[in-house]
């Protein structure tokens, strides 16, 4: 293509070391929508004839063809798609598709196509990530009733509604679906006629092709357009802290999940077995999802750090933005539907689940804040109700098996209504402030998070 300039022939190392048809071929019908766009704008201004035009509508049309049924064998030799499809096109045509690339550059080019190819899988995400919410918000409703032990630092704090845990996961991933909206906004606008960097001389209608590809409008710095990379870095970062968010619950489906907690039972079709050991049923698919999310956090940093030092404006550096992302966001994708899929068939065992409360400890707060409703100052309360806690762990008794006189040794305001109180279940529907964890609270958070869901 630059056979002007060059004396000899490309080293063919150089050649098989800068193409980057692996990363990109599957741009091709973006970069052929792309072309189209800016083939139609070439005309509607003058710079090609309407017959110009005809040939290469109908040279990319067939080379889409080409590219869909796989008979497009792209050469390396022409380094990217843009290149490939480009030359095809002249080939088939003559001088009409040599005619294409007047006013462009590959470097305004490859960053339309990539937020054209970004809108579509984004959106795709999108569907798919509805999907995950409506599954939790199903199984909120369906554990409403059951109750789990809630944990800080791993350790039991306080009985929940089962519900009420699948609604946190519901709102984490709500959140990511905003990020994900503000990723689809950092693409709004084209960069196409930003040229290699500075714009061009010919009278291009840069408003036009944006419309017809769908954009809000031309990007508004043509330097900006061919070096930012932030629009990539916003579409990673939607990865990033799904990423995040599923491996949280897959850590936590994978201690609930195991023997010595016991209260969750993952499908069957959903697990793996022990070549060796025969009683073995192992959470892969949680495993390596939370595995995977470490991948799309550093292929995150990968580009950033990428991006940091690089002089404005295009460097051929930014050829590498593509292979991280792409990867992140058909991992994301995957994770997406086989975790939903998997959620889908969770079952818990209630009983195992109360067993966890035996010694009646997660109460104690429940006791504290009866004296707080008794003026008795929180920190005073909260040393007392201590005590006794210390006393049942030394005796081996259960907080709620006490009598009122035993209480009442360490705790003298104590009354006879605290002792109802001393009830795992009620303990749960009692914590109604909003946003808790009552079974009223968790179903207002469900209306909500349904209404959210309808615009989707
Ligand atoms: N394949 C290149 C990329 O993905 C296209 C841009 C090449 N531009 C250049 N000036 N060499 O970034």
């Amino acid at each position: 293509m630059w056979k002007g300039r060059f004396r000899g022939e490309t080293d063919v190392r150089v050649r098989d070391f800068t193409q980057s048809l692996d990363l990109d071929w599957c741009l091709a019908e973006d970069d052929i929508r792309g072309s189209l766009a800016h083939a139609r704008m070439l005309e509607r201004v003058g710079i090609i004839s309407q017959e110009d035009l005809r040939r290469i509508e109908e040279g990319l049309s067939e080379i889409l063809e080409e590219i869909r049924n796989g008979s497009f064998e792209p050469d390396p030799a022409l380094e990217d798609v843009h290149m490939n499809v480009e030359a095809r096109l002249t080939a088939k045509v003559g001088p009409s598709g040599a005619k294409l690339h007047s006013g462009r550059s590959r470097n305004d080019q490859v960053a339309t196509a990539v937020r054209l190819h970004l809108r579509r899988r984004l959106k795709e995400l999108k569907g798919a990530l509805g999907g995950l919410l409506k599954v939790l918000l199903e199984l909120s409703e369906r554990h409403q009733e059951v109750i789990v032990p809630g944990y800080t630092h791993l350790q039991q704090a306080q009985p929940i509604s089962l519900g009420h845990y699948w609604m946190s996961h519901f709102w984490a991933f709500l959140r990511d679906g905003d990020r994900l909206d503000l990723a689809l906004m950092s693409i709004s606008r084209c960069p196409l006629g930003s040229g290699a960097l500075a714009g061009s001389t010919l009278p291009l209608d840069r408003f036009m092709v944006a419309r017809e590809l769908g954009f809000e409008g031309p990007t508004q710095n043509s330097l900006d357009s061919v070096a930012q990379r932030d629009a990539l870095l916003d579409a990673h970062y939607f990865c990033v802290s799904c990423a995040l968010h599923w491996s949280r619950l897959c850590e936590d489906l994978i201690i609930y999940a195991s023997r010595e907690f016991g209260w969750l039972d993952l499908p069957d079709q959903f697990c793996t077995g022990s070549s060796m050991m025969p009683q073995k049923k192992n959470p892969d698919v949680l495993e390596l999802s939370r595995g995977k999310a470490s991948g799309v956090l550093g292929r995150f940093v990968d580009l950033a750090c990428m991006v940091k030092g690089l002089p404005l404006t295009y460097n051929r550096d930014l050829q590498e933005d593509k292979r991280g992302l792409f990867e992140s966001l058909s991992v994301t994708g995957s994770v997406l539907e086989v975790l939903s899929a998997l959620l889908e068939r969770v079952e818990v065992d209630q009983t195992r689940a109360m067993e966890c409360f035996s010694d009646g400890l997660a109460l104690a707060t429940d006791v504290a804040e009866y004296l707080v409703m008794r003026r008795v100052p929180f920190r005073e309360a909260h040393e007392k109700v201590g005590r006794l806690v210390r006393w049942c762990v030394d005796q081996g008794r259960r907080l709620h098996g006490l009598r009122l006189d035993e209480i009442m040794r360490f705790i003298p305001e104590a009354g006879e209504d605290l002792l109802p109180l001393l009830d795992i279940r009620t303990s749960v529907e009692r914590r109604c402030t909003y946003g808790g964890t009552s079974p009223s609270e968790v179903r207002r958070q469900r209306e909500e998070g349904a209404r959210l869901l309808e615009s989707w």
